[in-house]
């Protein structure tokens, strides 16, 4: 071990005690696999069709079949491979990627993006009947998981479910979602870090009437901006976690930063109205959105789709997994004008054991460096993107005043609206960031994560320590639920996190529906949910990547 990191674990001798100290070196040790869903006998309800690995799993002749009943609108092949793409000059990076094509339906199911490792955009639409075959053609186990659709347990991309390479996994289900932007990438359990950030990440487009009647920016003003950090090595290639695994316990940053998977993103606009649809493809880092101009951005969507009306922010504050909508007129700027999108900074923890918030925090980039070498530390600014008004346009659209319907859904008839269901966010000493001091487990539920079929609960995500001690071992956790889409009821913060608090909390866009919400330390979040239409085991998470491979995740199940 270098001197640097006998350094830092003296170092946390000295700041955390054994404790904490024990679940840093409990996390050092490598990525274990955890018990596998056993493929020969599939959970029951699954609709599983493997084949031999052989090279003729590519061809896009179905030989499968799937559930007899289930008639598809639209049919997709999807493969996860792996490949190259080039993303600083003259270099070529090796990256895993999604590819897909359409095997029967509307052609335009799939856009692929030019250029990029990132997998094609997925175009669906609310009530399309949609089978998906998945087929795995990289040298690990991995499964896809639609992140914010409402699909049975089966379907979800559950890690139970994950397929060896050559295998197919065949996905059936209908879309129910409202049209907004979701997205897909891999969920394995304890490699979902390590595949999302060698390239395996798409965007899914839902559409439906309601969005359609709007009028809203199409085609090419219709943006897709998927937000991510990496470090190269010398080589040019991806380098993941390369401080190992102290850095797991904050989670991986990188010190560049790519747009649709390039560094320096440069946009060229028209003179006109845009919708561009943000998501935060990150493995941890924390963007805090604004124009260079001090424009407010005007905030037409989140996770879960459009909101009733429009929304001005001085900021948006997007937490890894989350996406925002904007509408963003350049109608008013003169050709010529660059703009740049830029993360600006906030307060944040330098880490699980710096300690850096007590006493109000430090600003980010302060970093006090005895426990990590990222050189863009959580809560550092950057540039984003540049925007470069190149065109004229006479192109009118107006934002409209009304977007959609967000019936809130009853409080009244929360099941537990006075007790609710708390899950605190916890580091486990030999263990690492815990739910309620609980580690993954592939199929095991607790007795307080059963969810009964049809009822409508609410959720109390508490960063407030875990039992460490004030201050001690806390980071933001962006939260994640699968399945139908929250709504988010309150926040409270300790006043001790004030400062950290005050430096996001304009950010925060609390309307509408979500599937992630940012839960920063010190701060409580509760969220109201249905738990309608699918029974069966689904998943709860960080969505720090590193923490939920590192075990912040459980099973709740939903219960007839
Ligand atoms: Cu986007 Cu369970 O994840
Ligand atoms: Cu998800
Ligand atoms: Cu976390």
């Amino acid at each position: 071990m270098s001197k640097a990191k006998r350094m830092d674990r003296r170092e946390f001798l000295r700041v955390m005690g054994l404790g904490l100290t024990a679940a840093v070196a409990a996390a050092c040790q490598p990525t274990t696999q955890m018990m596998r869903g056993n493929r020969s006998t599939p959970v029951q309800g699954t609709r599983v069709v493997t084949r031999p690995p052989t090279r003729a799993a590519v061809s896009p002749t179905p030989v499968m079949t799937g559930t007899p009943t289930f008639v598809p609108d639209v049919e997709i092949a999807l493969r996860a491979v792996e490949g190259e793409a080039s993303i600083l000059p003259d270099t070529v990076t090796r990256v895993w990627r999604f590819e897909a094509e359409v095997l029967s339906g509307p052609q335009d199911a799939v856009q692929p993006l030019p250029d990029t490792y990132l997998g094609p955009i997925l175009h669906l639409r609310r009530g399309q009947r949609v089978r998906i075959r998945f087929t795995n053609d990289i040298p690990e186990e991995t499964i896809v998981h639609w992140h914010g659709l409402h699909v049975p347990a089966a379907m979800d991309g559950h890690p139970r479910y994950v397929i060896r390479r050559g295998e197919t996994y065949l996905y059936e289900f209908e879309v129910r979602n409202r049209a907004g932007t979701y997205w897909y990438h891999p969920h394995p359990h304890g490699r979902t870090g390590p595949q999302v950030y060698m390239g395996l990440a798409g965007l899914l487009f839902v559409t439906d009437d309601e969005e359609e009647a709007l009028n809203l920016p199409e085609g090419e003003f219709d943006i897709p901006l998927v937000l991510q950090d990496r470090t190269f090595d010398s080589r040019g290639q991806f380098l993941y976690l390369p401080n190992g695994p102290m850095d797991r316990m904050m989670g991986f940053l990188g010190d560049t930063i790519l747009v649709n998977g390039k560094p320096d993103y440069t946009l060229n606009v028209a003179t006109r109205p845009y919708r561009f649809r943000i998501l935060n493809g990150s493995n941890s880092r924390i963007y805090k959105l604004a124009w260079s101009d001090n424009t407010p951005l005007t905030v037409i969507g989140v996770d879960g789709g459009l909101l009733e009306t429009p929304l001005q922010k001085p900021y948006v504050v997007l937490g890894p997994g989350e996406r925002v909508d904007l509408w963003v007129d350049f109608s008013r700027y003169t050709v010529g004008t660059r703009l740049t999108l830029q993360s600006l900074p906030f307060v944040a923890p330098s880490g699980p054991m710096g300690g850096g918030m007590m006493g109000g925090g430090m600003m980010g980039g302060g970093m006090r460096g005895n426990t990590s070498s990222v050189s863009l530390p959580q809560g550092a600014p950057f540039p984003v993107l540049t925007v470069h008004v190149t065109q004229e346009s006479r192109d009118t659209l107006s934002l409209p005043e009304r977007l959609a319907t967000v019936e809130p859904l009853p409080f009244g008839e929360a099941v537990n609206a006075s007790t609710p269901r708390r899950i605190a966010l916890t580091m486990t000493p030999m263990v690492g960031w815990t739910l309620n001091n609980r580690t993954f487990e592939m199929t095991a539920v607790a007795e307080d994560e059963v969810v009964r079929l049809n009822t409508i609960e609410v959720w109390e995500f508490s960063n407030v320590g875990g039992g460490m001690g004030m201050g001690m071992g806390m980071l933001p956790h962006p939260m994640h639920v699968h399945g139908e889409p929250f709504q988010v009821l309150r926040r409270e913060v300790d006043p001790a996190f004030r400062a950290m608090w005050e430096s996001v909390k304009d950010g925060y866009i609390d309307v509408g529906w979500k599937d992630t919400v940012v839960v920063m330390p010190g701060e409580r979040v509760q969220i109201l949910r249905r738990f309608a239409d699918y029974t069966g085991l689904f998943l709860y998470h960080c969505h720090n990547l590193e923490h939920e491979d590192m075990g912040m995740m459980r099973n709740y199940e939903i219960r007839l």
